[in-house]
């Protein structure tokens, strides 16, 4: 959960490795090292103006480093209007520069003083594995796969469309595990016929695994003293594919909304289809939803997917710019013996502040504007979000079309064409995804989903708690006045019905107690349906040539976007923005 920072000392300002003896970059200017080794040698600015409306162009750097290839790439990206292409930026590094040796670096760099200030307001978290940032201004993605390349590089498996390869790793005597016959190898079968590559190096052992992995090399004038660079190109039949489709989306909640947004954006054309006459009237349908993470301090898929996909619905929440979302922060309270362990061992593997910040039970109160029963670990990136407002946001998307009172009644799989009965006529799509909360199961038959019936309780405001700043969570929550009112959450029972019952009322103010000792006026409630499965993870994945996307639980704030960007990624056969184990563990099959 929580990687060392990049070891590293400075020689006359230059970032130099103590472990592999090496500096990140040319001495006589890192900046100009990237555009002439890496820019100018795939040609870059001459196939960024001739991209296609709509195309997604995807580069591979093995060896992030200090991020100076990347934001070069950015700013040459945002030289022309790219409102029609997007930037998909993928990298591999074993460590992070701490934001301290970033910001040292980057002064080197006047040049990229503008990109490096968006970089540092998004910067990456030094956790292994698979995360994915979204510059969303810029039509950017970077994914940063932070871990051993031995291991990491397999991420690029099911890759085929990659359009350029950046290989800087440190010298190839110092460093060989960057340019292994494996890497090679692998760059190879993730190539397309017009892709390229560019290296620093020219050096023999490079030279033959280039060779015997089917890349065509020439040699080019080197960086300042270096005589030789290399560049060239993948010898591949294969052709880039990228065609925008028609898909159907089945459930407007927050999981179908978002997904039905992300696949928009990517130019498809969408359709979404909501049995009710509103749109996120399903158990997206309370006032808010609370987005704060469920973590561990191991190292397990389970922990990496609740982590990767809080830090990813924080950043998408905050890049719509919407007022439906709240950046509240969302103090997790630690009220009984096992909630006090948990947050120990947290605040043990992470104790740098990173992601969540330990409060006493004074300084709790005071931040919260509250006086609290006790303190506990405040997520800064958590909040909470208004979902119909939201959703509505989403769904006004030029290219969704967004069909109410519609019930799909059946979908049909025959010769690779997918059919629905939508109120009794039937419409065709190349793709069809799955979003229909825990009813999803009667569609498409599979295992491992269940119902768990919510209640939430609307609490009157007092002068006491209106000026609460961000909900509290403890064996339940209480969030700040919206609309009037407090929320107050939530039961969790087998009840079928969907009334609002007072018992629930009652057990809801059993848990506020944890929180404070109030006596607080409830004014109504609302009843939802969760989708649960047993291990507590979404099903996210393909499931008989549809695409699966529920089982969200109590956390579908916090899982629904990096979901959606998985579902997403799969429809357009690209890579993941999480790691193989991580997508294992969702898998849609995994109950069957
Ligand atoms: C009381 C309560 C409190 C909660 N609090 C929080 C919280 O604080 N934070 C948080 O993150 N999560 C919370 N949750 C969980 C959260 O609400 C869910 O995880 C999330 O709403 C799931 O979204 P969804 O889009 O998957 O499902 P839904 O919102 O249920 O959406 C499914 C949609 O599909 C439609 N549909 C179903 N079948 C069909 C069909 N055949 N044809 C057409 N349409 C169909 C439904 O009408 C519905 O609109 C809470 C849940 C409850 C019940
Ligand atoms: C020359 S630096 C990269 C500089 C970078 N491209 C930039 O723009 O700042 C080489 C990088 O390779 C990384 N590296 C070295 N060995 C590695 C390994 N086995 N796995 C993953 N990354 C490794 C180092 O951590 C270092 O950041």
């Amino acid at each position: 959960m929580n990687l060392g920072f990049a070891d590293l000392s400075w020689k006359d300002n230059n970032p130099f490795s103590q472990s592999y003896g090496d500096f990140y970059s040319s001495k006589k200017g890192s900046y100009a090292e990237a555009k002439h080794v890496f820019i100018e040698g795939n040609r870059l600015e001459e196939k960024f103006l001739s991209l296609e409306a709509g195309t997604t162009f995807s580069i591979v750097e093995v060896g992030f480093g200090a991020g100076i290839n990347f934001l070069t790439t950015c700013q040459e990206w945002l030289k022309e209007d790219k409102s029609n292409q997007f930037l998909d930026y993928i990298a591999f590094d074993e460590t992070l520069f701490n934001v301290e040796d970033f910001k040292k670096t980057i002064k080197q760099c006047p040049e990229l003083k503008e990109v490096s200030r968006v970089f540092i307001n998004n910067y990456p978290v030094n956790i292994s594995g698979t995360q994915r940032i979204y510059f969303k201004d810029y039509r950017i993605s970077l994914t940063l796969i932070l871990g051993d390349i031995k291991s990491s590089f397999s991420y690029l498996t099911n890759a085929s469309d990659i359009d350029v390869w950046y290989l800087d790793g440190f010298a190839p005597d110092k460093n060989p595990d960057m340019w292994s016959k494996e890497i090679f190898k692998q760059m190879n079968l993730s190539s397309h016929r017009d892709t390229t590559f560019s290296t620093f190096t020219s050096a023999r052992l490079v030279k033959n695994n280039l060779e015997q992995s089917g890349f065509i090399y020439e040699l080019a004038e080197g960086f300042s003293n270096k005589r030789h660079m290399l560049k060239g190109k993948a010898q591949s039949a294969a052709v880039k594919e990228g065609s925008k489709k028609n898909i159907a989306v089945i459930g407007s909640g927050i999981a179908g909304s978002i997904l039905a947004y992300k696949l928009a954006q990517r130019g498809h054309k969408v359709d979404v289809y909501e049995q009710n006459e509103a749109a996120c009237s399903g158990a997206s349908g309370n006032d808010i939803l609370i987005t704060y993470p469920r973590l561990s301090a191991f190292d397990s898929p389970y922990a990496r997917f609740c982590l990767h996909s809080f830090l990813f619905a924080s950043s998408f929440y905050d890049q719509l710019k919407t007022n439906a979302w709240h950046n509240s922060g969302v103090l997790l309270m630690s009220h009984d013996e096992s909630s006090l362990k948990r947050q120990n061992s947290l605040l043990n593997a992470r104790p740098d502040n990173e992601l969540f910040e330990e409060l006493s039970h004074e300084e709790a109160s005071k931040r919260a504007g509250l006086q609290l029963n006790n303190g506990g670990i405040l997520f800064e990136k958590g909040g909470y979000i208004e979902p119909k407002a939201l959703c509505q946001d989403l769904l006004s998307h030029k290219n969704i079309n967004l069909k109410l009172s519609s019930t799909v009644e059946k979908i049909d799989l025959d010769n690779n064409n997918l059919k629905l009965t939508i109120n009794g006529e039937v419409s065709e799509y190349q793709e069809v995804c799955l979003c229909a909360g825990y009813t999803s199961k009667d569609l498409l038959n599979f295992s491992g989903l269940s119902s768990k019936r919510g209640q939430i309780s609307y609490v009157d405001s007092s002068k006491e708690f209106e000026n609460l700043k961000f909900p509290i969570c403890a064996s339940g929550y209480f969030s700040p006045k919206t609309k009037g009112s407090h929320i107050l959450g939530s039961s969790y029972s087998d009840v079928t019905n969907d009334s609002v019952l007072e018992e629930e009322h009652i057990s809801n103010k059993k848990k506020l107690k944890v929180i404070h000792n109030f006596n607080v006026t409830i004014n109504g409630g609302n009843v939802g349906f969760r989708a649960v499965t047993k291990d507590r993870l979404p099903l996210v994945g393909c499931n008989k040539g549809i695409y699966v996307n529920t089982g969200h639980g109590s956390r579908g704030s916090t899982s629904s976007p990096l979901c959606a960007e998985i579902i997403a990624d799969l429809i357009d056969n690209r890579p993941l923005p999480v790691d193989h184990e991580v997508a294992i563990a969702l898998d849609a099959n995994r109950f069957n």
